[in-house]
């Protein structure tokens, strides 16, 4: 696991990435469309471990000093044979709007279409997420699905489920190469 780009280094997550880890997963507004809520110390501490050990988590860190600024999720779907991948990603705000996840997205889907025989590429998210709607249409994915209310990830203060609506973006293998011709 190891990938560049003009800016970037794409790497395996390491035990000791846990404190840039803990500089944006313990942000509220970071997380507000995640799944998770916000991360302490040791929760850091211990994903950094989990994410040592688990391919679909790429470290996304700048090549002038290493430092970590984000993460890509990159995982093959089931069944395996469809050789399907979602793409998820999460930044430090104090590297957002540089071009950094457009950089390192680009770079996985590269890697994925040309590198590891990638068919179909999908990501999902939340249609008031524009910040990650935007950066799918930046990378030229195409949105086929607006699917209402589908899931929660968070409750309200007395309990009810925060259903919320889903966007699907993809991109297909030949699609990817009509786009660098
Ligand atoms: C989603 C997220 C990664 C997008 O980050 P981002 O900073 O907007 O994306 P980029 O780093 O690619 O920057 C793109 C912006 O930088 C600008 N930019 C500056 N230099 C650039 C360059 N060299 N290349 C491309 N864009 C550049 C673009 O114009 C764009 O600005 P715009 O939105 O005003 O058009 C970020 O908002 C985030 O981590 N959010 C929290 C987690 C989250 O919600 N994840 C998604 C869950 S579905």
């Amino acid at each position: 696991m190891y990938l560049e780009t003009e800016r970037l280094i794409l790497r395996k997550f390491l035990e000791e990435d846990w404190k840039d880890l803990y500089e944006y997963l313990s942000k509220e507004n970071v997380i507000k469309f995640e799944p998770y809520g916000i991360y302490s110390e040791d929760e850091c501490k211990e994903e950094a471990v989990n994410r040592s050990q688990n391919e679909a988590f790429w470290a996304v860190c700048l090549k002038e000093n290493n430092k970590l600024i984000g993460n890509i999720y990159f995982k093959q779907q089931e069944p395996k044979e469809f050789m399907t991948w979602e793409i998820g990603y999460v930044f430090n705000p104090l590297y957002y709007r540089k071009g950094y996840a457009t950089e390192s997205s680009k770079r996985i889907l590269k890697y994925g279409f040309e590198q590891i025989g990638m068919r179909r590429i999908i990501a999902k998210c939340n249609p008031e997420n524009s910040a990650s709607w935007k950066l799918l249409e930046r990378l030229s994915m195409r949105l086929e699905g607006h699917f209402k209310k589908p899931v929660y990830f968070k409750k309200t203060i007395d309990g009810k489920e925060i259903w919320h609506d889903c966007y699907q973006y993809a991109m297909l293998e030949e699609e990817w190469f009509d786009s660098t011709k």
